[in-house]
């Protein structure tokens, strides 16, 4: 073997800290393994169903299709403006009905594989157009946002993101990080259902950050990958309407891995805010080489079944009802564990009910981790990390019973 072989690099890298968990599930033999460790929505039996509405998109694509021939680098148009529709109707407003910023040529929207290559596309911007930036990112974050920047080469810093608790929103420190940025500088915020904790702001807290962000010249890259499980897919875009309002430039990164339940489609967006039209335009043209070097053109299967979805009035509303239905069965669970967990004596876990989304961390360290794996086949990801959507009436009193012996 050559000095230069790749082979002759001695070390593995570190296994993912979301899905090298699943992969260990997978391998786990006992048949009472209880995963709550990825973020995917899941039934009581514990399967990640496909949608009615995507069945009936892809009934509907199956008799229509005629080619599979190579989308535009940034996506179908079609596609990219009911996306648009998506990521920015307001409420009260017919889908389609677009606030003046969006239909100011301000914003281009982009569709990209799933929401990690829209964030991915979101710093590949930055590091092109801020070379100097530093990305900020909550500590903690979805461990695949620093991962990204390194991937890209961009330095990355955190902020505290609750106070030392774990159970509040730490306001101060997180306004006091923006304050203390370089102007051009980029935070990576969680639109909605910050993961993993599951606290969000309230409207106050997102305009004083908003306004923070605007006053300091500061680039919000909004994760949205999870709009429509914290309050409704309307609701969930307040935080991107609060940095809306202050004029200033916006990276969102959208998905419909949760949404419409399309994981392995690989079905995300970037949509991109910028000063003016011709400054959207240029970057644009930016976003299109970025595209061009890494995936080419977008995939193209799971893209039609969003476009058939959300193009239709009645399945939009068939679709629509379903993500309600998976909102209340995460929040259902949310709340029936929450008591468990009290009803096994466990001390004051009453914020975890103000948390929304699929996750809150339980504040348990790799020790207590490994031994929820070892002994009870109960998989969480690191300072466990919850998914309320792979609990069940039956998973439930389990898992309280032995979260509870740690939390007393
Ligand atoms: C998660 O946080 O578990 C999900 O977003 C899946 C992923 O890509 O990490």
């Amino acid at each position: 073997m050559s000095a230069g072989s790749l082979s002759a690099k001695i070390s593995s890298a570190p296994s993912d800290p979301i899905f090298g968990i699943v992969e260990a599930f997978r391998a786990d033999p006992r048949p009472e393994k209880i995963n709550l460790a990825a973020g995917v929505y899941m039934e009581e039996d514990g399967v990640t169903p496909i949608l009615a509405s995507v069945r009936e998109a892809e009934r509907r694509l199956l008799a229509s299709a005629t080619t599979k021939l190579y989308k535009p680098i940034g996506g179908d148009p079609v596609l990219v403006g009911l996306l648009r529709a998506l990521i920015f109707r307001e409420p009260g407003a017919p889908f389609g009905a677009l606030p003046p910023v969006v239909g100011s040529g301000r914003v281009e929207v982009l569709h990209t594989p799933g929401g990690t290559g829209a964030v991915r596309l979101a710093v590949e911007l930055v590091k092109r157009l801020r070379p100097q930036a530093t990305i900020w990112v909550s500590d903690p974050t979805w461990p695949n946002h620093p991962q990204i920047a390194d991937a890209v080469g961009v330095p990355h810093r955190t902020h505290p993101w609750t106070r030392a608790d774990g159970r509040t929103l730490d306001l101060d420190a997180v306004t006091q990080a923006i304050a203390s940025a370089a102007p051009g500088d980029a935070f990576i915020f969680h639109g909605a259902c910050h993961n993993p904790t599951g606290i969000d702001p309230t409207a106050a807290e997102w305009g004083a950050i908003a306004d923070a962000v605007a006053a300091r010249g500061i680039l919000p890259i909004l994760d949205f990958a999870y709009q429509g499980l914290g309050d409704g897919l309307v609701e969930d875009a307040a935080s991107l309407r609060t940095f809306l309002a202050t004029g200033c430039e916006i990276l969102v990164a959208a998905s419909a891995s949760k949404n419409f339940a399309l994981y392995d489609e690989r079905v995300g967006a970037l949509a991109i805010v910028a000063a003016d039209a011709p400054a959207a335009a240029a970057i644009l043209t930016h976003a299109k080489v970025a595209i061009r070097a890494a995936w080419s053109n977008p995939p193209g299967h799971g893209g039609e079944i969003v476009a058939e979805i959300l193009g239709d009035d009645a399945l939009r509303a068939q679709w629509e009802g379903e993500v309600t239905a998976m909102r209340d069965r995460i929040n259902g669970n949310r709340r029936a564990f929450v008591a468990a967990l009290a009803g096994e004596g466990a001390s004051d876990v009453s914020h975890l009910l103000t948390g929304r989304g699929m996750f809150s961390l339980l504040g348990l360290d790799d020790a207590q981790l490994a031994a929820l794996r070892d002994k009870q086949a109960i998989y969480l990801v690191s300072r466990g990390r919850i998914n309320f959507a792979g609990l069940s009436a039956v998973k439930i009193p389990i898992v309280a019973k032995a979260v509870a012996a740690l939390l007393r």
